[in-house]
């Protein structure tokens, strides 16, 4: 089913135009909505930068972002490139007189969509002058809209975090930010929901009494590709702990929610988030792995004392009824021996053994949906082996997203900016959960800067360190 087209005249304004990632995501997605139709059939696609560009130039440089590139000449004409720098108001008042020149051109109240793309530290000047310039006002109460997109990270901890949504909170209403978490957009992220809440079947075993444990994981094969200026500060429990692993843990743990309007969806994922019981700082080095490959310090941008964690494991709980005393894992590393992102749900062990040849080391069932790369779900199952002897052999059901659907997958960043344009929330966070999920993840941070746990050095192409067996 095609998503209905807004019909409204549409701006969007990307602010860190020039940067990566409007180049590696958000050129690629917008040009593929462009050439599925699904854009709004008025719309400007406006880049803002700092660096003096041609319109032209600006149009080439992100031409070389895309492939294919049949359909580009049209696209070409949506794009605009304004020049400005983001401490000085004069750029966003050449923008509001550019905007409000899109509204004569097209006759009407147009929709103005902006895409905080820069690095952290320009948000707040960014959100000041969005908000004295007057860009943040509709035109009119009735008529129009004005949203604002807001990347990750969403802070450093939990006070920058209170800060910077203060800051949007003093700004902007609620239902103008979207805060972006791209893994929520994914397809086969949103497939968890579907794959719980569409199957009777597992609802009555997805609970404590029937899971041992749950794992999950993000592990990468690159390395920091160049963001060692970025990444240094951050490490990977902020990279992508904090969200994309905890936002998948929510999707694996939450309730039911009574609909699936987007308050009712997001108010069950911050409950989870809400329910995880911390781990204090002096316990990070009962519960908590970290570890940096070797080879990290050397990478441009990063201080050659870094302590930064390239790798973590952590175990936790949630407190609630469904949940409690099960362990979960998040584990994630970068310069790993493999790609793979996943949740895998172990099942208790078979309470009385009735086949003398049952291998043990397999008699878990092992529920696991695979995100990427090669995107699935299976079932651990013990089957009789052909032969005389009653011999069990652990074998996989497996569903394979991209043999099953023609369709092409939607790419999340494709998802979030139509959710964007539609007003849809669901796949975008939101406060609360944001505070209770960086609650959880900065007295881990304290702990680690304390030196609660030791950074081990791994090697790349490793699976890690070797201490992350100890964490079981
Ligand atoms: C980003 C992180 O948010 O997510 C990266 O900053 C990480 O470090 C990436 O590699 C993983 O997302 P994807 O969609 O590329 O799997």
């Amino acid at each position: 089913m095609k998503p209905t087209r807004v019909k409204e005249p549409t701006v969007l304004v990307i602010f860190g135009a020039t940067g990566d990632l409007t180049r590696r995501k958000l050129m690629p997605a917008l040009f593929d909505l462009f050439r599925q139709q699904l854009l709004p059939k008025l719309i400007r696609v406006i880049g803002f930068s700092r660096r003096p560009l041609s319109q032209s130039a600006f149009r080439e440089m992100m031409k070389k972002a895309v492939s294919p590139k049949e359909g580009w000449d049209g696209f070409a004409k949506i794009l605009h490139y304004h020049q400005g720098t983001f401490e000085d108001s004069s750029g966003y008042k050449k923008l509001a007189a550019r905007i409000g020149k899109a509204d004569r051109d097209w006759k009407g109240c147009i929709n103005a969509l902006f895409y905080l793309a820069t690095p952290p530290t320009f948000y707040k000047q960014i959100l000041e002058h969005l908000a004295s310039s007057g860009l943040m006002e509709a035109c009119s109460p009735q008529e129009g809209w004005t949203r604002i997109l807001v990347e990750k990270p969403f802070g450093k901890d939990l006070a920058s975090a209170q800060k910077l949504d203060r800051k949007l909170g003093e700004l902007f209403r609620e239902e103008q930010i979207f805060r972006i978490d791209h893994f929520l957009g994914k397809e086969t992220i949103q497939n968890i929901m579907a794959f719980r809440f569409g199957n009777p079947i597992f609802e009555p075993i997805w609970n404590r009494t029937y899971v041992e444990r749950v794992e999950v994981r993000l592990l990468e094969t690159l390395g920091i590709e160049g963001r060692g200026a970025f990444y240094d500060g951050i490490g990977a429990l902020r990279d992508v702990g904090q969200n994309h692993l905890l936002q998948m843990v929510a999707l694996t743990a939450m309730e039911p929610p009574a609909s699936f309007e987007p308050e009712a969806v997001r108010n069950e994922r911050v409950k989870v988030f809400q329910s995880i019981r911390c781990i204090e700082p002096s316990d990070v080095g009962r519960y908590t792995v970290r570890g940096q490959h070797s080879g990290y310090t050397d990478e441009e941008g990063v201080s050659s004392r870094s302590h930064t964690e390239t790798y973590f494991r952590i175990k936790f709980f949630i407190n609630n009824t469904r949940w409690e005393d099960v362990p979960f894992f998040l584990e994630s590393g970068k310069r790993l021996d493999r790609d793979l992102t996943e949740v895998s749900v172990f099942f208790h062990e078979i309470a009385h053994h009735l086949f003398p040849h049952q291998p043990k080391q397999f008699e878990q069932n092992i529920l696991r949906l695979r995100i990427q790369p090669d995107e699935a779900i299976s079932l651990r199952l013990l089957v009789k082996r052909p032969g005389i002897a009653m011999q069990l052999d652990p074998q996989e059901l497996r569903f394979d997203y991209r043999s099953s659907f023609e369709e092409r997958f939607v790419e999340a960043y494709e998802k979030v900016l139509l959710d964007c344009i539609a007003g849809d929330q669901t796949i975008f966070a939101r406060s609360d959960g944001i505070e209770a999920s960086w609650e959880f993840i900065t007295k881990i941070i304290h702990g680690w800067q304390k030196d609660g746990a030791p950074l081990h050095v791994y090697e790349p192409g490793s699976s890690g360190p070797k201490a992350k067996d100890t964490l079981a």
